[in-house]
């Protein structure tokens, strides 16, 4: 710990990490209670400023008119319709919205895959953070969520710190309406936390976790193969992990040449992507125990809008256990 600028309840809101190396001695920003330790500080804080400098207190009369201004592009309109889209999946349950959870129910299937589970356990892109809350009922000991969206942090933050939080669900256009999520109260939250990581550079030893997850990531960031290579590394000698991924490439998230599969159809695998990952989990270590292919997995837009997803399910071990 660096400083500390304001605590609520034990937690530390704002304040400073810093490398414990004194020749280092860099600075990690802690916001609204998320720490960014992410390998480049001053990047994520100069790329990410308009966020970390939101408020979150603006009610919806305000919102909406900012909303309705700006483009639906603008980082201010593209963070609340990404909250709507995974808040509304993660937390429809805690809101009187839903029945169930998506992302709880496919983190008690992954670890069911697995068999026997065993913490500390990470969730890595975990956007909102209904996975960790789902992990800690499962496995014993530490559960971190990790995503480097700073609006995403800091919603499951404030709802581990404050047992509750609103978001804006998207209804149509730039109309949304205010949600509110409240934790159970059975929730463990001395043993969860959220934390701004990057999944490609993870900021600990090897070996660390029993388990991690990593729920449509694959398609969804820079480098899946560093990603993956990442996991294997946390993951200590016979620890399991398990992850989802509908293939969904696009260049917006990642450049196509770091894509597994889903181009060059004239090649050995026709173009498919499970082949592709498969050898790059056995390349890394990563011993495949469970497979399923064709979960579902539903994500809405708005009202009159849904994305349907199928996606491959695949549970491993490390080696050498
Ligand atoms: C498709 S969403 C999936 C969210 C969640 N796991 C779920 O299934 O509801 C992908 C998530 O990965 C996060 N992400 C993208 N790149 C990342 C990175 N380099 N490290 C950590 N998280 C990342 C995004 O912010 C987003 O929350």
């Amino acid at each position: 710990m660096g400083e500390v600028a304001a605590e609520a309840g034990g937690h530390v809101v704002h304040g400073t990490l810093h490398c414990s190396d004194r020749q280092c001695w860099l600075e990690f920003p802690v916001i609204d209670g998320a720490p960014v330790i992410v390998m480049n500080p001053q990047d994520y804080v100069r790329d990410t400023l308009h966020h970390l400098n939101s408020r979150a207190d603006i009610p919806l009369l305000l919102e909406s008119i900012f909303g309705d201004v700006v483009p639906s592009a603008d980082p201010y309109n593209a963070a609340r319709h990404h909250l709507s889209l995974y808040a509304g999946d993660h937390y429809g349950d805690w809101s009187g919205m839903a029945e169930g959870s998506q992302v709880a129910e496919t983190m008690r299937e992954g670890c069911a895959m697995l068999g026997g589970v065993a913490g500390p356990a990470l969730d890595l892109g975990g956007s909102v953070g209904r996975g960790a809350f789902a992990l800690a009922g499962v496995v014993e000991g530490p559960v971190l969520g990790a995503d480097m969206s700073f609006p995403m942090i800091r919603l499951a933050q404030t709802l581990l710190r404050e047992g509750r939080v609103e978001w804006s669900r998207r209804k149509l256009g730039t109309v949304y309406e205010r949600m509110t999520a409240t934790l159970p109260e059975d929730t463990p939250v001395d043993r969860v936390d959220f934390w701004i990581l990057d999944a490609m550079a993870l900021p600990f030893p090897a070996g660390r976790f029993g388990l991690v997850a990593a729920i449509n990531l694959v398609d969804c960031i820079p480098g899946p193969t560093n990603m993956l290579s990442e996991v294997a590394r946390m993951l200590a000698p016979g620890g399991g992990g398990f992850l989802t991924t509908p293939y969904d490439w696009s260049e917006q998230a990642t450049e196509r040449e770091h894509w597994l599969g889903g181009h060059s159809q004239r090649s050995q695998w026709g173009g498919e992507s499970g082949p592709v990952l498969r050898a790059t989990l056995d390349r890394f270590g990563l011993e495949i125990v469970a497979e399923r292919d064709g979960h579902p997995w539903k994500l809405t837009v708005h009202d009159r809008s849904t994305m349907h997803y199928s996606l491959e399910m695949i549970a491993f071990r490390r080696h050498g256990g």
